[in-house]
């Protein structure tokens, strides 16, 4: 893609959003022209949501200042950088909850920009939300714990029906 516009990808499984993805895509979508919110899935595996159902979570989980610039896509089986590539985005944007974050972090990014130069930006996460992950809210969900503003309102009704007919 040969245009001017500055395009970002934040990639993840998203499965669901959580309060800390919403806190950095909206810090992206200030910081970019673009935002493509790229759902990286493995078509191998099911996970928790349908890919139908991140999406929607994560649309209408953002505000609208931030949702006029993000658009989500679903991408199954497919290198990230072929994903940066083919949506003109030269930058690929991740929250950081802390240094496990970065330890994890730090070797993909330098595997993705020794695969074809796409950089990657840290953005530090929202203090409050360090302990917030997909994983994490899912397992506390799936005992009956509380997970009220770690989650999209629509993602915790969500959780609660999958743990009340389990
Ligand atoms: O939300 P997650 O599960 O932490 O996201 C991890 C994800 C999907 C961003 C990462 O696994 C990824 O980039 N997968 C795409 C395949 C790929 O490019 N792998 C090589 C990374 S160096």
């Amino acid at each position: 893609m040969s245009d001017d516009i500055r395009r970002a990808v934040c990639p993840g499984s998203y499965d669901p959003i959580t309060v800390g993805h919403v806190d950095v895509l909206v810090r992206a979508a200030a910081l970019y022209d673009e935002v493509v919110v790229a759902v990286l899935h493995n078509p191998a595996k099911s996970g928790t949501f349908s890919i139908e159902e991140r999406i929607g979570f994560i649309e209408r989980a953002l505000p609208e200042a931030a949702a006029r610039r993000v658009r989500v896509e679903a991408f199954a089986g497919r290198l990230l950088v072929d994903v940066c590539r083919d949506v003109g985005a030269d930058v690929i944007v991740k929250g950081l909850r802390g240094g496990t974050d970065f330890a994890y972090e730090l070797p993909m990014a330098l595997m993705n920009r020794h695969l074809t130069g796409v950089e990657t930006v840290f953005l530090p996460g929202a203090p409050e939300f360090e302990h917030v992950s997909s994983s994490l809210v899912k397992e506390v969900a799936r005992f009956g714990g509380d997970v009220k503003g770690l989650v999209p309102d629509e993602v915790l009704a969500a959780l609660t029906a999958k743990a009340t007919t389990a």
